[in-house]
């Protein structure tokens, strides 16, 4: 394999929960991670945003050990959508408007949100009521928070695991291809098989990974 190197990922170790050799994760790519149910996928992720350090070992970032990179730095260009994604009370909108505050960036017009959410295959108003969604429509209208932010590196966990087949293909199709565009970089954890053949360019397998 060769490119740009985005995260290695030197030995690392969390409590007995991950144990790894070192890996090698490439920019541009959509990578995913696969393993079984408490495998440490959701784990792993968390680390590569800082919102865990590792025991042992180190993750670097573009050559720069997480170590030396300020959190917040880090996480305006490595955004994280977690397993569950935090939905707030309020309208659609104001939903989307929240990625924006918390990552510092400058927010966009009604019109580019809109498409965003049309991306998502999120077929809804801007006003609608956030909490009246289904867990499914709450998944795509987290991933259209995290596409409107020009970020560098995607990390998604389990983005789709609430959507049905035909529709989880089209969402992630439509990301895939929003964030190929920007040139940017997508870690996936995913159970789905289709999802894997479809989309996924480099694998990292938890299950061959740990003894
Ligand atoms: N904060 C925590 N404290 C202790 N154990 C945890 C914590 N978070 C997760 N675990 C455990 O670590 C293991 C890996 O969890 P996780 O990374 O969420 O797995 P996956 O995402 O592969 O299902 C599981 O056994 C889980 O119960
Ligand atoms: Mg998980």
């Amino acid at each position: 394999m060769t490119g740009n190197l985005l995260f290695a990922i030197k030995k690392l170790r969390y409590g007995d929960i991950l144990t790894l050799p070192n890996l090698e994760v490439y920019a541009g790519r959509v990578t995913c991670i696969m393993g079984e149910s408490g495998a440490g996928k959701s784990t792993l992720l968390k680390m590569m945003n800082k919102m865990l350090s590792p025991d042992k070992g180190e993750i670097y970032y573009k050559g720069t050990s997480l170590e030396d990179i300020d959190s917040i730095q880090l996480r305006r260009k490595v955004i994280m959508l977690s397993q569950t994604p935090l939905i707030f009370p309020g309208t659609i909108k104001e939903n989307l408007h929240i990625g924006f505050k918390l990552t510092e960036k400058d927010s966009v017009g009604d019109e580019i949100l809109e498409q965003a959410i049309h991306k998502m295959h999120l077929e809804k108003e801007l006003n609608e009521d956030s909490g009246n969604l289904s867990g499914g429509e709450k998944q795509r209208l987290a991933l259209a928070r995290v596409l409107l932010l020009e970020a560098e590196t995607y990390l998604l966990d389990e983005p789709t695991s609430a959507l049905d087949e035909e529709t989880e293909l089209k969402v992630l199709g439509n990301f895939i291809t929003e964030v190929k565009k920007k040139q940017a970089s997508i870690i996936m954890i995913t159970h789905s098989k289709k999802a894997i053949d479809h989309f996924g360019e480099d694998m990292i397998d938890l299950a061959q990974l740990q003894e």
